[in-house]
């Protein structure tokens, strides 16, 4: 039913999509080829993987309107977490005459296809947050240092447990991401990088035994898958058990773990990590439901991303600080990664409110 009613939605964007094309084809191939300049009231097409989650409505809300700004005409496209949506929205983007793409992919090994289309067409590509893979036809990427994001819930777990000088044990469970955003193995490498040497020594216990990727990965980053494994987790192993902290690779998986210890969990509250900093988590946060969260700027990364998409249409470079780390199997991509900031309930008020990104009245 949910699929048939994605193909119905999907079939009714192609007919709109369509019709939009009439209107876009005015100017002719051997026009746009006269120089390297693509930029003047150029279409982008800006391709965002979920409404779902409140920072891709916020990354796709802030592209837009930047874009807009710098005069550009914009197709902002959001598609249900479903793969086949987004290749049929690029495709789309792609035939209706967009001169470059900005993407946040929902899974980074299938976009093979529209991707090779957007090379033919000489359409620059712009990997927004995460990383497209086995494709030559990206241009260049910007997001965050996601391994660091890990490696600071990992740290921040590390630091207030004292995992140095207690001897624990201490029990905690794990909860990385989607298996296909490139990303999710970044942010569970970076937290078990900190946290096995403890795995291993016994300093800290994973009662479930869940402790490769695989096992504690969510599909789809969502907040009722993390919630039912949390629940089935309580019950087989913590009837009678502390549990001390669970690691949550990001806010939508963290919120399912703090829905099912609201539902299911009597004994002492777990610290439990985050990252977006998404209004229910930072609520929780103020409630000590959640012990810390990463703030990444979404207004930094648009930012840099309308940037990028600047410079490839001018025919410029933009500018790059990582040359280096991010091989997605075909090529490295150059990128630009933005700030992190570790966010507890002693700094949200300053890093949130006093820099602008939310309202007191938000988080009432
Ligand atoms: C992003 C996170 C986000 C997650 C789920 C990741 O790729 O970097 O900020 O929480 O996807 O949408």
């Amino acid at each position: 039913m949910k699929n048939r009613f994605k193909k119905i939605a999907a079939l009714g964007l192609v007919a709109v999509m369509t019709l939009g094309l009439v209107g876009c084809g005015s100017k002719s191939s051997s026009d746009s080829d006269k120089d390297k300049d693509k930029s003047d009231k150029a279409k982008v097409g800006v391709s965002m993987p979920t409404k779902d989650l409140q920072r891709w409505n916020q990354d796709g809300s802030n592209i837009k309107k930047q874009l807009e700004k710098a005069g550009y005409t914009v197709d902002l496209q959001y598609a249900n977490n479903d793969v086949n949506t987004q290749v049929s929205q690029l495709e789309n983007m792609l035939s209706s005459g967009c001169k470059a793409l900005v993407i946040a992919a929902i899974d980074g090994e299938s976009l093979g296809t529209p991707l090779a289309t957007a090379k033919e067409q000489d359409v620059k590509v712009i990997a927004y947050d995460r990383l497209i893979r086995n494709t030559d036809a990206v241009s260049y990427y910007t997001s965050f240092d996601n391994y660091k994001v890990g490696q600071a819930q990992g740290t921040y777990l590390k630091d207030t447990l004292k995992l140095d000088t207690e001897k624990g044990p201490f029990n905690i469970e794990l909860f990385a991401g989607d298996p296909g955003d490139n990303n999710a193995q970044l942010f569970f490498n970076g937290a078990m990088d900190v946290l096995q040497p403890y795995i291993d020594k016994g300093v800290l216990v994973v009662q479930s035994k869940q402790t490769k990727f695989a096992q504690v990965a969510t599909a789809d980053w969502n907040t009722e898958k993390a919630q039912s494994r949390m629940e089935a987790i309580i019950s087989s192993d913590y009837a009678d058990k502390d549990l001390d902290a669970v690691m949550c690779s990001n806010d939508s998986t963290a919120l399912g773990v703090e829905n099912a210890l609201a539902s299911a969990y009597k004994g002492k509250y777990p610290l439990i990590t985050g990252q977006d900093c998404d209004i229910a988590n930072v609520k929780n946060l103020v409630k000590d439901k959640q012990a810390m969260d990463i703030f990444k700027d979404t207004r930094v990364l648009a930012d840099q991303a309308v940037k990028m998409v600047n410079a490839v249409l001018k025919g410029e470079e933009p500018e790059v600080n990582d040359t280096k780390t991010y091989n997605n199997g075909k090529m490295v991509v150059p990128s630009y990664l933005c700030d992190i900031v570790t966010v507890s309930k002693d700094n949200y008020q300053k890093v949130l409110i006093d820099s602008g990104y939310y309202k007191e009245a938000d988080l009432k």
